[in-house]
């Protein structure tokens, strides 16, 4: 019988502190009006306070994963994280979370494919449950890009956020979980959208700091341009090598970087406003936390049997679209419970 791998539950985290567009107002020259038109974003969160980094959000994910699909710890196999933001530059960031949460038995790694690093790890992950060598996977997709954003440029701090939500994949044999995927990258893209500085190129020194180089930089007109035409492509390509009808799809997955570049792809597909997962109001770009949030926000939406199509855009250049039929009704939300 043939083994697919199947999302069986979703956790997520974001941090308290909130910030607004009206408190960029004051930061840079911008208005809340051109952010909410240009972007769709209203808020973001940040994570504050000293030596936080990214696994703090990561570990938190994970906890409530663990804690909401009733899965041990020591239970789980794998656990990959994709990160633009690893707490160190090693170990990975995947090892200090999988300690934290007493994932002993687990081997861990990073990914480190930008804004497409969650989808990468996805289709990476299902392999190894596919495969039938694991049975307990968990795919973190977490980013603290306010430590990468410089908060003078008024172009790039509108839009990033810090998140981070995680998927626990498990092997299915009824045809549910991940079913197919169109995964590209193009390193032609690298001067659109990178770090200058920080890597082994140009390692950190007093001239990379004053020249402020291990911010993110982005052409961002550039990196809208190749996003709206590659991320609806592969989403298109992925509905058309599956048969799969506009009527077919119940829910667009899109990474959240920019509410145009969404809409172009949601447009492209056929599928109105009602079928796309959106929270980018409230988060902006978490860069590998988009997607797994986004399922977290809309999971009690979710019915058994949804087809779901994921995409997304990010540096490198790097893109993708996954298909996966969802393998599980609501449950009650131990929130509200
Ligand atoms: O997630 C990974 C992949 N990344 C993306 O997908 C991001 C793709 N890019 C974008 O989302 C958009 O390019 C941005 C939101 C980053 C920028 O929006 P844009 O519409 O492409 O603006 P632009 O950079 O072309 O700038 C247009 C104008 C410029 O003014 P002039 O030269 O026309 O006078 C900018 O200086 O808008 C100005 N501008 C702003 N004005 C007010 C740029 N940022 C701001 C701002 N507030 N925050």
């Amino acid at each position: 019988m043939k083994i697919t791998a199947a999302i069986t539950g979703v956790g997520a985290y974001v941090p308290d502190y909130v910030l607004t567009n009206q408190e960029l107002e004051k930061m840079v020259d911008t208005t809340d009006e051109w952010i909410t038109t240009r972007t769709g974003i209203k808020e973001r969160r940040i994570l504050k306070g000293e030596n936080q980094g990214t696994s703090v959000m990561g570990i938190k994910a994970v906890q409530q994963l663990l804690a909401k699909t009733g899965t041990r710890a020591e239970d789980i196999d794998l656990l990959i994280c994709a990160t633009t933001t690893p707490d160190l530059v090693f170990p990975a960031t995947a090892n200090i979370i999988s300690a934290a949460v007493g994932a002993t038995k687990a081997f861990s790694y990073d990914v480190q494919a930008a804004c497409s690093g969650f989808l990468f790890s996805l289709a990476t992950g299902a392999q190894f449950i596919q495969s039938g060598m694991y049975k307990k996977v968990i795919v973190v997709g977490a980013d603290k890009m306010s430590s990468i954003v410089d908060y003078t440029d008024r172009a790039n701090c509108i839009i990033f956020g810090d998140g981070a939500g995680a998927v626990l994949l498990e092997p299915n044999t009824e045809g549910f979980g991940l079913l197919d995927q169109v995964l590209r990258s193009d390193g032609k893209g690298e001067q659109y959208l990178f770090q200058k500085a920080g890597g082994s190129r140009r390692p950190p020194s007093a001239e990379t700091v004053a020249n402020r180089e291990h911010f993110v930089y982005q052409e961002g007109a550039t990196v809208f341009k190749f996003a709206v035409t590659n991320m609806a492509d592969v989403a298109a390509q992925v509905m058309e090598r599956n048969n799969l009808s506009k009527e077919d799809v119940a829910w667009l997955v899109p990474h959240q970087a920019n509410k145009r570049i969404i809409d172009a792809t949601a447009n492209r597909m056929g599928v109105g406003p009602e079928k796309v997962m959106l929270n980018i109001y409230r988060y902006g770009n978490t860069t590998n936390g988009t997607i797994p949030l986004c399922l977290a926000d809309y999971e009690q939406q979710l019915h058994k049997g949804d087809n779901l199509v994921l995409a997304a855009f990010g540096g490198g250049f790097t893109w993708g679209s996954i298909y996966l039929k969802w393998a599980y009704d609501p449950k009650p939300d131990p929130q509200q419970a």
